[in-house]
């Protein structure tokens, strides 16, 4: 009878889509427990999965598409369109451990909104040090990166740029598995030695928002976003001579921090329906776990993995942190971004520490374009718009001034936003609009809408020295608050207020730089606040790399039409990149290294102080802490001979996870060790306490990798509210490859802690150990009970 009712309720439906057929089929996740199926094909694990289904499901062919996914690495199970009680019956059946909705969570990609320019050859780009011939060391002693994979998890490749030709390139590296797989506009053709393999990933994102819209995107590897296109050709983009963004802003070489390193594209990021680009993506979870799930079958090195959740997850829900740890564990480097949160406390994603977090900073380049007012002053401004104005001084209004009475509210005065302002009033003139409200590129199309020549964006109060550069279609520039005030300030005290808009130039070699960007996430981790995140920062503000011939510089695909080969967007999506290229250079010079070691080499060696010679400071100009920069700005020269290292294995993870009881869900044969180890026991390079209660300890092991004899000394720096000693506080190694335990006993100065304790108010400090010529540094975070 039963039976009977569900034909009914498909034959009555069929009138209708298809799909609607399977309306009561929900993404479920089919668990089998211990990972053991290190030595099948992908085609048996399949066969097995295939198996189950037929047991719940009518026919071979309903069997077959419903298996959306089966995965071998990064857990042992499948993804599958279930009803519930299906669901329920395989829970049942031998050796499942577990069957649970796959609630579609929605990670997006980590470029901000603000889509700004710049280049990577900037003087202290580790990279392009121009006359610094000891990089070029590094890149020749690291063969440009050509043994190496990385993986790149994102929305795919402009696999025409120049930056993707192969010319020259050895034979790809023989461990490489993948495939080229064809879809729209893309064959295997497309790949080449430089881009090694590509694929993408519908399951998830089909499931949740219905077809793909193959106007807004290629149903294949292809890129039609160009964040996938930039961030690949930042990690391994051949170098290109005479780059440049849009009107020729930033020109210069543009060049991937590996060039000859390979690229394997995993595409699991889409459009979402009906938004402009820069507003609306989304990364589906099964896409995104299978997408890591191949490139470890694949093969890869490395993975770059510029994607969050907004609000972190818990690794148990974290198909990011899960898929990393299966990837670590085939030693695997993940590095991925911290997020565009900033500058909020507990913005960041990505906190996994097995995974490299990485922060986003400025580089000493920058878009000046001034406005001369008439009364003889120049105030600054930021932008690399390509149109210019008149050599003429022309009328200046304020948008709140200019504005059609009718249908403007008070509280959305003076932004510009669409049909806002009075043609009869603006025609021929300049307009000031405010920031805070509406996108900077709707404000400039309403004003040239209404007969304005060019605009001013004023930063409010909120954004402060946070000045984005953007490529306008009238002639344009973007103020400060400061300058802002100074503005409105002038247009209501002149009897005749006239600007004129200079053009914008590409300014070098300015200070202070690197410096924390306003929108990099903060810490504390709100996931574990034993482990210190994010672990590092690096260039992530104004970088030129290449771009889609599919969309617009302004990634406003609606509006923008216009082609760029390169383009200049910001975001932790673009420091990640640099860090994978990192990685890349010091894998490829110390294969035996770990993830770990790789890791610990960066945030060991990282930089804190910027051009200036004082720290690097945040947006507020104070200095950075750990919980905006991590350890510092990344050095890869420097890592590339780190001196010692802070190491650990999968099995170090496995036992750091018994303390969140999560060991026993991915690996029921694990036993954890009674009583538990401490949280911060893991040997990470770098250390946080949560709640102080007056003193504990905590241990450590290094490992020697710079020279075979030698002895290194332990030195602290504290704030006020506490100490720390190391026992030993000498260091003797006699070979390479030698460890060394220590314990670091961190101290609560009980008369100095603020009367009233906030637990997550933290006080930063670090210790050193050196032997004069390294020096290899550790930050610390405390906060009391
Ligand atoms: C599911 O399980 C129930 C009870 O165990 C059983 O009666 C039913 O036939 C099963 N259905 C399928 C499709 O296997
Ligand atoms: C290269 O870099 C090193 C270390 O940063 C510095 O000491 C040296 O002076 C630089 N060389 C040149 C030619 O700039
Ligand atoms: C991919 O496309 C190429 C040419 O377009 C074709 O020769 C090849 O058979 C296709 N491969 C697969 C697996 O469909
Ligand atoms: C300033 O900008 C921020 C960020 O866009 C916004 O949240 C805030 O409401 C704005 N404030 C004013 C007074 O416009
Ligand atoms: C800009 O305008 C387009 C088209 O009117 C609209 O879809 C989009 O939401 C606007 N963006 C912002 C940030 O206001
Ligand atoms: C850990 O999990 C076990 C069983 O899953 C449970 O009994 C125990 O209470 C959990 N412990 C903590 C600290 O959450
Ligand atoms: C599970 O733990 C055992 C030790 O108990 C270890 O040998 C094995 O490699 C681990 N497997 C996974 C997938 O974690
Ligand atoms: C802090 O440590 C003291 C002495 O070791 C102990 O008596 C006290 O209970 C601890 N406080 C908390 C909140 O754990």
């Amino acid at each position: 009878m039963a039976m009977n009712n569900v034909s009914m309720t498909c034959l009555f439906l069929l009138l209708l889509p298809l799909v609607s057929c399977t309306k009561n089929n929900q993404v479920y996740l089919v668990e089998f427990g211990e990972h053991n199926n290190g030595h099948k094909t992908l085609h048996e694990i399949e066969n097995t999965h295939h198996s189950y289904l037929l047991l719940v499901k009518e026919t071979e062919e309903e069997a077959r598409v419903s298996l959306l996914y089966s995965y071998k690495h990064t857990f042992n199970g499948f993804a599958a369109l279930l009803t519930p009680n299906e669901a329920n019956n395989l829970s049942g059946m031998e050796g499942v451990v577990s069957v649970h909705k796959s609630h579609t969570k929605i990670y997006s990609l980590h470029t901000t909104r603000s889509w700004k320019f710049v280049g990577l050859d900037e003087s202290f780009d580790p990279f392009e040090e121009k006359s610094n011939e000891t990089n070029r060391d590094l890149l020749a002693k690291a063969k440009y990166g050509q043994d190496i994979i990385v993986g790149m998890i994102d929305s795919g490749v402009w696999p025409d740029s120049k930056s993707f030709r192969d010319k020259g390139m050895g034979p790809v590296p023989k461990k490489w598995k993948g495939v080229c797989q064809n879809g729209t506009d893309f064959d295997s053709s497309k790949c080449n030695r430089k881009i090694v393999g590509a694929r993408y990933y519908l399951q998830g994102y089909e499931n949740h928002y219905g077809p793909l819209n193959e106007e807004e995107d290629y149903k294949s590897a292809r890129d039609k976003d160009g964040h996938g296109t930039h961030t690949s050709s930042i990690v391994a983009g051949r170098t290109i001579k005479n780059a440049a963004a849009i009107g020729g802003f930033a020109s210069g070489t543009a060049s991937g921090g590996a060039p000859l390193a390979r690229l394997a594209i995993y595409k699991a990021c889409w459009p979402i329906k009906g938004k402009p680009k820069n507003e609306g993506n989304t990364c589906a979870n099964i896409d995104m776990l299978k997408a890591i799930d191949d490139a470890i079958e694949d093969g890869v090195d490395v993975l770059s993995i510029s994607i969050g959740h907004y609000g972190p997850l818990k690794y148990e829900d974290d198909v990011i942190a899960k898929g990393a740890l299966q990837a670590v564990r085939k030693n695997i480097v993940v590095v991925c971004s911290a997020g565009n949160f900033g500058p909020f406390p507990h913005s960041l994603s990505n906190p996994a520490p097995w995974i490299i977090t990485v922060g986003a900073s400025t580089v000493d380049r920058t878009f000046l374009a001034p406005i001369k007012l008439n009364n003889g002053r120049t105030i600054e401004g930021r932008s690399f718009t390509p149109v210019h104005m008149e050599n003429s001084f022309r009328p200046l209004v304020l948008a709140s001034d200019v504005e059609e009475y009718a249908g403007i509210l008070k509280t959305n005065s003076g932004y510009c936003q669409d049909n806002t302002l009075d043609p009869s009033k603006v025609k021929g003139k300049i307009v000031l609009c405010m920031r805070g409200q509406g996108g900077r590129l709707n404000k400039s199309f309403e004003v040239q809408r209404a007969g304005g020549v060019g605009i001013i964006l004023g930063n409010n109060k909120t954004h402060a020295n946070d000045v984005p550069s953007d490529p306008y279609f009238i002639p344009a520039t973007g103020v400060t608050y400061e300058n802002t005030l100074k503005l409105v300030q002038y247009i209501h005290s002149s009897p005749n207020p006239m600007a004129q808009l200079l053009p914008g130039r590409t300014v070098l070699d300015t200070k202070p730089a690197p410096s924390m960007a306003m929108f990099s996430s903060r810490g504390p981790n709100i996931i574990d606040p034993n482990i210190l995140k994010p672990d590092i920062t690096a260039p992530g503000v104004d970088i030129l790399a290449a771009w889609t011939a599919k969309d617009g510089p302004t990634r406003m695909n609606f509006r923008d039409k216009r082609v760029v080969k390169f383009n200049i967007i910001s975001g932790t999506s673009m420091s990640c990149p640099h860090v994978s290229a990192a990685s890349v250079l010091l894998k490829a010079m110390h294969p035996t290294w770990s993830p770990a070691a790789i890791r610990s080499a960066l945030i060991t060696s990282a930089k804190t102080t910027d051009n200036t010679g004082n720290p690097i400071t945040d947006e507020t100009g104070n200095p950075a802490t750990p919980f905006a920069m991590g350890s510092g700005h990344f050095y890869p020269k420097r890592a590339s001979d780190p001196g010692l290292i802070y190491d650990a294995s999968y099995m170090d993870y496995l036992l750091y996870l018994c303390n969140l009881n999560l060991t026993q869900h991915i690996n029921l044969t694990y036993n954890c060790p009674n009583p538990l180890p401490q949280p911060f026991d893991l040997n990470y390079p770098s250390i946080q306490i949560h709640k102080l209660n007056y003193t504990k300890t905590i241990k450590r092991t290094v490992t020697n990798v710079g020279s075979s004899k030698s002895v290194y000394k332990f030195i602290a720096n504290t704030p006020k509210e506490f100490n720390i000693l190391a026992t030993p506080n000498v260091l003797k190694f006699k070979h390479v490859g030698q460890k060394r335990n220590f314990v670091i006993t961190v101290t609560a100065n009980k008369d100095q802690l603020p009367s009233k304790c906030d637990p997550e108010n933290y006080f930063f400090g670090w210790y050193i150990w050196t032997d004069k010529y390294h020096v290899v540094r550790s930050p610390i975070a405390v906060s009391f009970q």
